[in-house]
């Protein structure tokens, strides 16, 4: 059974990536290194948790084919390790600090596992998989390392008005420490497929919204809000726009670049669904008008606006036509088809546990 190394696998996109995974490519064991810092959690999982049997230490839970492991991959050892242990033979790296905001307060986290955690990864699939540079081991010639990025090192589109949206060429200029963070990590995946000839696909997706985010992140926000009928707070006026993509589709992309992207290539992935934030908020609104209409007045007029964070980017619009072209893929969810399915996956997630403040 060959053994894919899935990392962040209990966050926002790895939760909903491992299941998909684990159900189309029963073939495969999956291990699932996540340190289950407050952006993951095993309830994300939750799927999975009925099956698996517990081990005897509480931070590995195991079932035929899949396997938790709760540990950091700035952890080079604990990295190492579980390359030899399990014999792994692909690598799809989603773990990652991942919130703008945070990373403006707390920018050395950021650092470490985006920047010293891809690192780790990188050197311990190299040292498993080849040894010396340009010569994979004898059986280990397909293994592959993918590498899951964003559209925001690319920075903002606003400072190129003749540019109406970012191909994989384009220049990297990013802005937060979360998306400098990132093209770093970018670069590395980049530097161990040119100087070591490692077998790598990186994508760089715009942002995903869908079941399980985390609370902190703008939809949830939005509906959390709403259902408290709270104000709804929008960063300065909600003009910065962002191309949305469903989580599933952002699955189905990673899965295909996995298998049968060109190595050593990125490709961009996004659902060519532009909105500003208010739109945003607006289409939350009205769609939970007809779900959960509110006897106090229409959710919209809870919106207030909040001072603007800083260096906030205006404008994101990725061109995922490569991706298209090359492996066909192309988003099936529209806005808001896929909004209508997060809102019910949340509804019913409050309705099945009333207190699922972290789910909201
Ligand atoms: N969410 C988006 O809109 C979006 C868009 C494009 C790309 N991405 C990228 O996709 C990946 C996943 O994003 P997400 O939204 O699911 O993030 P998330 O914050 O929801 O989840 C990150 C996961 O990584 C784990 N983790 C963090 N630090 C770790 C460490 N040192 N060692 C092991 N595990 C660690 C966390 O516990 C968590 O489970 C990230 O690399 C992110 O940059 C996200």
């Amino acid at each position: 059974m060959k053994s894919i190394l899935i990392t962040g696998g209990a966050g926002f996109i790895g939760s909903n990536f491992v299941p998909y995974f684990l159900n189309k490519y029963p073939d495969y064991r999956i291990i699932n290194l996540d340190k289950l810092t407050y952006a993951g959690s095993l309830d994300n999982l939750q799927e999975l948790n009925s099956l698996v049997k517990p081990t005897d230490s509480p931070k590995v839970v195991r079932l035929a084919n899949y396997v938790f492991i709760q540990g950091d991959i700035c952890n080079f050892e604990l990295v190492s390790s579980i390359f030899e242990a399990y014999d792994i033979r692909g690598v799809i790296h989603f773990a990652a600090e991942s919130h703008v905001d945070n990373s403006i307060n707390n920018p050395r986290v950021f650092v470490e596992t985006n920047v010293v955690g891809t690192f780790n990864l990188l050197q311990a699939a190299y040292k498993h998989w080849m040894g010396q540079p340009g010569q994979y081991k004898a059986d280990y010639e397909n293994c592959r390392f993918h590498n899951v990025s964003t559209d925001e090192v690319y920075g903002s589109l606003d400072i190129l008005p003749d540019v109406s949206s970012w191909t994989e060429n384009s220049k990297y200029a990013p802005n937060s420490p979360y998306a400098a963070t990132k093209a770093a990590a970018d670069f590395l995946a980049r530097s161990y497929y040119q100087t070591y000839g490692i077998n790598i696909t990186t994508s760089n997706c715009s942002n995903n919204y869908g079941p399980k985010q985390h609370s902190e992140k703008l939809i949830p926000t939005i509906i959390r809000k709403c259902l408290a009928g709270e104000a709804i707070p929008i960063y300065g006026k909600g003009e910065n726009v962002r191309d949305w993509l469903y989580v599933l589709d952002h699955c189905k992309a990673i899965d295909l670049i996995f298998h049968k992207g060109r190595t050593g290539e990125t490709y961009n992935v996004g659902g060519v669904n532009e909105k500003n934030n208010l739109e945003v908020v607006q289409i939350v609104c009205e769609l939970l008008d007809n779900k959960l209409p509110r006897a106090a007045g229409k959710y919209s007029d809870l919106i207030i606006f909040v001072a603007d964070r800083p260096g906030h980017d205006l404008h994101y619009a990725i061109d995922a036509t490569k991706l298209k072209t090359e492996l066909g893929w192309q988003a099936k969810e529209s806005f808001e088809t896929g909004m209508a399915k997060t809102l019910d996956w949340y509804l019913e997630a409050l309705h099945a546990t009333p207190q699922l403040e972290r789910v909201i």
